[in-house]
């Protein structure tokens, strides 16, 4: 019998992100605004054995995936090391990866032989000029060629995440739907979301028209796709291809919410779009006991509310994305 962590709303922990480091050489309009400073101070980042001990007591307590995130993760020093330890946790079952993909080519094969399960590639356009415009750099070439790396070292199901920005990249979305289709990836689609002073409205696409589009345009059926986040997907009907829709502003998910966020500096955040968190830092650097901190993260997650505000409330000030990693 496993154990499990049960919020006060009856949904089921079982889904850790990771955020391993809050820098990023990247700075997506959406993300990180140009000229950000305010990054975290090294000193507070979680070393890897602080992480591993936390890691380990939510493990012990029922969550069963974890997915790295960012900043962009692979700009962590020995990230492959901290891989190979958390995949040695008895008890995760799926151990994914977001990124960016600017540094993937050099590091795919080593993370799939460490046990690396799943990846996750942002990638906003395939025309070079407009994607250093939502980037802030020039980097398309790095990303294709980290993807290529990726699905030559054998990960099954890479997807592709898209934010779909009015008048930026919404002309491209069937360009990336062949794209993914022809390399065997699967695309996700996402709405912004307000965070920081990123995201906001202007450029929002609500994705429900675009999904009845595709669907009926490219045959697509109901789908189900390997994961454990929020997107709900379409299928060909020979299952070779898929297109997800994550949809926060349209139509919100966080009734079948399973997942908490921690952040590098040890601040464990109960939902993306809210500011509950709780501190484990300062509880691991005082030698807490493994059994104190299974106790602290119960409380932690009698904290976590109950949904998002993005809608409600587009001008109330979340942190930035890079933060949390999404
Ligand atoms: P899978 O396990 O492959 O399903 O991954 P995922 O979709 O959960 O993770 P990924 O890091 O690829 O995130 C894709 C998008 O989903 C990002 O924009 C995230 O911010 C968003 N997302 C993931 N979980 C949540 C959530 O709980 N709430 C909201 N509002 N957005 C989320
Ligand atoms: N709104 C929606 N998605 C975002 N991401 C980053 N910032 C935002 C935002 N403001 C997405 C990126 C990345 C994923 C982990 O989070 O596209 O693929
Ligand atoms: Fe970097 Fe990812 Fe944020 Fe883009 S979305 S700036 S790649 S952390």
């Amino acid at each position: 019998e496993r154990a499990m962590l049960v919020d006060g709303f009856g949904r089921r922990i079982e889904y850790l992100r990771l955020s391993v480091t809050d820098r990023c050489d990247l700075r997506c309009t959406y993300c990180i605004p140009e000229g950000f400073k305010d990054f975290e101070e090294p000193d507070h980042w979680l070393n890897f054995d602080e992480i591993e001990q936390l890691v380990g007591a939510f493990v012990r307590l029922g969550v069963n995936k974890i997915r790295l995130t960012g900043g962009e993760p692979l700009l962590r020093r020995n990230l492959t090391e901290l891989v190979a330890r958390l995949a040695a946790l008895p008890g995760i079952g799926d151990l994914s990866l977001s990124t960016n993909a600017t540094q993937l080519a050099k590091h795919a094969a080593e993370l799939k032989a460490l046990g690396l399960n799943r990846i996750n590639v942002s990638l906003d356009s395939l025309d070079p000029g407009k994607l250093q415009r939502i980037a802030g750099r020039d980097c398309l070439g790095k990303v294709l060629s980290g993807l290529m790396a990726a699905k030559a070292a054998g990960f099954a199901q890479i997807k592709i995440n898209t934010v779909v920005m009015r008048g930026v990249n919404d002309d491209e979305i069937d360009a990336l739907l062949a794209f993914c289709w022809g390399h065997g990836f699967t695309l996700r689609l996402i709405e912004t979301m307000p965070m920081g002073d990123t995201g906001r409205n202007a450029q929002y696409v609500d994705l429900q028209p675009i999904r009845q589009r595709l669907r009926t345009q490219y045959g697509l059926i109901e789908g189900l796709v390997a994961g454990g986040g929020p997107a709900q997907y379409l299928t060909s009907p020979d299952g070779a291809f898929s297109v997800g829709f994550i949809t926060p502003i349209s139509q919100h998910f966080c009734t079948s919410c399973n997942r908490i966020r921690l952040t590098v500096d040890g601040t464990l955040y109960l939902c993306l779009g809210q500011d509950e968190k709780f501190e484990f830092r300062t509880l691991l650097r005082a030698g807490a006991l493994q059994s104190d901190l299974e106790r602290h993260i119960r409380e932690a997650i009698a904290l976590k509310p109950e949904r998002h505000e993005f809608k409600e409330s587009p001008h109330k000030i979340i942190r930035v994305m890079a933060k949390t990693g999404g």
